[in-house]
């Protein structure tokens, strides 16, 4: 009986439901179930931030300076002045995660994201009623948080592969919306989301631009292999994804030729070899089917299989097999 205990007591902590995680909200650690936005906040009422997310691999950040350089990046662009400087920030994420980490199982990883909007006047020393105009220096809304990483679908993505549908709603042309910025508004995906939705719950939307040509799925980047070379749109139609570099540089590194287009379409993905797309959470998970046409031989190939493999070497775990360990 004292062996069953010692050895329970062995395992990791308990899973903390993540309403009692700690965040960072505007200079204080609280817990998320406490943290509160006001009202008239300019990413609640205009979908006005900036947002980055990162995740943690055994439970170290991963990439954490280059998400960084990539929110300060885009805050520059969007005219948002966060009051913080990188390295506060830099600060403020390894903190949160700090705190968070006891509520973490030792097989479990999390994502770290970082939110800042323009802010509410309301919330400032000089308790501005007017709408938060980017030419008025209101106290910006800062915000960081941990959330664990929901592995088991996960896993089956690995298995199974990920299937997309070519929605109706086409992606920003660069002259109205720089896609490299990941903004807080997501309102087009949503809107792409439920399109999809009703055609296949668990598909997920890729967006074209106005050309036609392909642009990116909801929340990741798109790759596709012709003749053991891999083709990707470039950052003109796209977020450029962290993860999609990582995929880059571990191609790269093998030997492997990488193409970067600007007019890529369906046709060029339906009659690919492979498919795969790129994120944070997953690294790499391959696409079995667009618009119901099936991609390649096999799902997954064997070149995504590979650089799932050095996606999952440059993170130091296999990445797989952490999603697999939640299944049972
Ligand atoms: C629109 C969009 N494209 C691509 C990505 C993938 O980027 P990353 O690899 O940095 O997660 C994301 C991630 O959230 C995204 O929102």
């Amino acid at each position: 009986m004292a062996t069953a205990v010692q050895t329970e007591e062995k395992k990791a902590p308990a899973r903390v439901p993540a309403s009692e995680w700690f965040v960072y909200l505007n200079g204080a650690y609280i817990l998320r179930k406490d943290a509160m936005i006001h009202f008239s906040d300019a990413g609640f009422n205009l979908g006005d931030g900036i947002f980055d997310c990162l995740r943690t691999a055994r439970h170290k950040p991963f990439k954490l300076q280059e998400h960084i350089d990539r929110f300060y990046r885009n805050l520059k662009y969007a005219r948002i002045a966060p009051g913080l400087t990188p390295d506060e920030m830099t600060e403020i994420c390894l903190t949160v995660l700090a705190k968070n980490i006891p509520f973490m199982a030792e097989h479990d990883d999390c994502w770290i994201f970082m939110r800042a909007t323009r802010g509410s006047g309301e919330r400032g020393p000089k308790r501005d009623f007017d709408w938060p105009y980017p030419l008025k220096q209101h106290p910006p809304t800062v915000m960081a948080n941990c959330t664990p990483l929901n592995f088991p679908p996960m896993a089956r993505l690995y298995r199974e592969g990920r299937r997309l549908i070519t929605s109706s709603i086409r992606a920003f042309p660069a002259e109205c919306l720089e896609p490299r910025l990941k903004s807080l508004s997501r309102q087009h995906f949503m809107i792409a989301c439920a399109e999809v939705e009703k055609e296949d719950p668990e598909a997920v939307p890729l967006l074209l631009d106005i050309h036609g040509n392909v642009a990116e799925p909801y929340g990741a980047n798109i790759f596709f292999v012709r003749d053991g070379e891999l083709m990707t749109p470039s950052p003109q139609l796209a977020l450029e994804g962290i993860s999609r570099q990582t995929t880059i540089d571990v191609a790269r590194e093998q030997g492997i030729p990488v193409h970067e287009g600007n007019g890529y379409k369906p046709y060029d993905i339906y009659n690919a070899d492979e498919a795969f797309v790129t994120m944070t959470s997953y690294g790499i998970v391959s696409v079995r089917s667009l618009d119901g046409v099936a991609i390649g031989r096999q799902c997954p190939g064997p070149m995504t299989m590979r650089l799932l493999r050095g996606f999952g070497a440059k993170m130091g775990i296999d990445l797989v097999a952490q999603a697999e360990s939640h299944l049972s």
